[in-house]
């Protein structure tokens, strides 16, 4: 028997309701988005009774390249055959692979790569050097972002995601993301780091204005802060360009991946820090270490998607259906203005502005109803988050387009 489809539906969905998550089940039901994945392929997932969904939720970008992607897939089996997780206490050829390749595609000069294994350990690192770099206690990261379940990131984060696990932790201040006034407030002489998405997800897919990085940039030399920049959703082509940064010329001083580094298949993320950063860990090399942080079969499967993302035709072809779905977006938008407010875009990195905090919900799920996986943004559920795989072909475009046309359609019948 294979891997997918091994029980009823209901019988799963009662199974992870009493040993998983009652909550979950619950809401996803409420919401009629209680599917159970099983095959899962290229642009699509199917649900274990067989409907197929475009997944244009992609997991946040874990599933950019696609599912299983094949060349993925194919380093990810080549490693299996004569490699394993790795010692951590060890040299590295693979780690010192991947770690050279993301100093030669990051903006900047990072120089040095910390792994870790999900997004937000990653961000902890940062604030942790930062911390340590400039022996300043201030983080400031933007209202409304996500950087994380863990620790600092958590801190950084949110407060509703906090507050019950109180006590608070000290040194963390939020100001309104796209605001470089106010950031300019908030910063003195205890700030070690402004922390950023560079287009936060969560938030809506908020687009900055173009000054923005620049001026933050310049508000974080004049004060001696550090700039870290959480590309863990936008990054590795998302936008049309391997850092969404690069869009606003600016070079930061750490910036975090993760998600898509991995290829959906094996879990690894990185925190590139600015050469100097590194003699943070000089006198003790040990002072920050992770037994599966940057394994080694994890690293072969990162340099196999960033193989596949710095390439230039890649990126085009993320821009030309980045640009094809951007005006289908738009005349849909036209067609339905009372319901649908604006379309944010920054190559295929997309949300949908709906008239209200109730449009993004109903409109995950009439979504659902088409075909399509797309949810909306948690901290801003007026916007349906667009996140195709970026391997996404024009037919497979044009079926979304028709299939978000008919969802809007019903949207504005019924408000
Ligand atoms: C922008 C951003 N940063 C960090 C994280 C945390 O990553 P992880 O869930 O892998 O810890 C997320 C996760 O959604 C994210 O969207």
């Amino acid at each position: 028997m294979g891997a997918v489809g091994r029980r009823a539906k209901e019988e799963t969905v009662e199974m992870f309701r009493r040993h998983v998550s009652w909550g979950k089940a619950e809401m996803l039901r409420a919401f009629g988005l209680d599917l159970v994945v099983g095959r899962r392929e290229g642009t699509c997932l199917w649900d274990v009774e067989g409907k197929r969904l475009l997944d244009f939720h992609c997991n946040g970008g874990v599933f950019s390249l696609g599912h299983r992607n094949p060349r993925v897939l194919g380093a990810l089996r080549m490693a299996l055959e004569e490699l394993d997780i790795g010692n951590h206490h060890l040299i590295s050829e693979h780690r010192a692979e991947l770690a050279e390749m993301l100093h030669r595609v990051t903006p900047g000069h990072l120089d040095y790569t910390v792994f870790g294994v999900g997004g937000g350990e990653a961000v902890d690192l940062a604030i942790k050097v930062a911390r340590a770099h400039t022996r300043r206690p201030g983080i400031i990261s933007a209202r409304g972002g996500y950087h994380g379940h863990t620790g600092l990131a958590l801190a950084a984060g949110e407060p509703r995601y906090r507050e019950p696990f109180g006590p608070l932790a000290p040194g963390f201040t939020q100001v309104p993301f796209g605001d470089a006034g106010a950031l300019e407030e908030a910063m003195g002489e205890d700030t070690a780091a402004v922390l950023l998405e560079t287009i936060p997800a969560t938030l809506g897919i908020a687009i900055p204005p173009p000054d923005y990085f620049p001026r933050v940039r310049e508000l974080c030399d004049r004060h001696g802060a550090l700039l870290v920049v959480d590309e863990v959703q936008s990054g590795l082509g998302r936008t049309g360009r391997v850092w969404a940064i690069e869009h606003y010329g600016v070079a930061p001083d750490i910036l975090v991946t993760g998600k898509g580094l991995s290829g959906g298949l094996y879990p690894i993320s990185a925190t590139c820090l600015r050469g100097e950063l590194e003699r943070v860990f000089r006198r003790d090399p040990f002072l920050h270490i992770s037994t599966f942080g940057g394994s080694e079969v994890g690293c072969r499967v990162a340099l196999a998607v960033l193989d596949e993302t710095c390439r230039p035709a890649f990126l085009e072809h993320v821009q030309a259906m980045g640009g094809l779905l951007g005006r289908g977006l738009h005349a849909t938008r036209e067609a339905h203005p009372r319901v649908f407010e604006e379309v944010r875009r920054l190559g295929l990195m997309t949300g949908l502005r709906f008239a209200s905090p109730q449009h993004g919900p109903r409109m995950s799920r009439l979504c659902y109803d088409e075909g399509i996986l797309a949810l909306y943004a948690n901290h801003d559920p007026r916007v349906l988050q667009f996140l195709p795989p970026l391997v996404i072909q024009p037919p497979e475009a044009e079926e979304a387009l028709e299939a978000l046309g008919r969802a809007v359609e019903k949207l504005s019948r019924k408000p």
